[in-house]
């Protein structure tokens, strides 16, 4: 596997980023059948706009080729970990645990909690959420219908 690097992304790489992200996000919307999960309803202007400020966020490539990638979502003392993704061909090499790193580095000094929430039948997701320190801290019901449990970690 060629080396990884894990750097901030720009708005120059809003299109591979968003194209990546909705190829991941395809297997967790055919999980729940709901094919308008919010991360599927998210614009490549939307995305390009958090690029383009000053939002937390880090990508990662192989190479020249971007393969995943993750944003924060700074409010009171917190952050919210969001659209972290990784394109499903190169999945459980590390690149995700890489990227949930970055960002929490990213975070501005107020920060000192990051939250976030998964799909609740995402075991996956919730085991790579768990290893990395979160703990479940309730559930709630998205847009689309589909149940997530939000966790949380202090910042440490
Ligand atoms: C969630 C997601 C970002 C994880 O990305 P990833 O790159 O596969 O994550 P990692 O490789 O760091 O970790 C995943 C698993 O691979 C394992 N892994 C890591 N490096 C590995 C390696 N070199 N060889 C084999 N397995 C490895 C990890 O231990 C982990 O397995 P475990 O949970 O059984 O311990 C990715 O699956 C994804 O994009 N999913 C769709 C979108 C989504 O649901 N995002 C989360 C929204 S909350």
């Amino acid at each position: 596997m060629e080396q990884l690097r894990v750097d901030r992304p720009g708005p120059e790489h809003a299109g591979e980023l968003w194209t990546v992200q909705r190829a991941a996000y395809v297997t967790e919307a055919q999980r729940y059948d709901a094919p308008r999960i919010p991360p599927l309803l998210e614009t490549l202007d939307e995305v390009r706009d958090d690029l383009a400020g000053d939002v937390p966020a880090a990508a990662a490539w192989l190479g020249p080729r971007l393969v995943g990638s993750v944003r924060g979502r700074v409010g009171v003392g917190r952050m919210e970990i969001a659209r972290l993704t990784v394109a499903p061909d190169v999945q459980r090499r590390g690149v995700g645990r890489a990227l949930l790193t970055a960002v929490h580095a990213a975070a501005p000094p107020s920060v000192v909690r990051f939250w976030l929430v998964t799909g609740a039948r995402s075991d996956d997701n919730r085991r790579l959420y768990a290893a990395a320190g979160y703990r479940d801290a309730g559930t709630v019901v998205d847009s689309a219908g589909v149940e997530l449990v939000r966790m949380e970690r202090r910042r440490s």
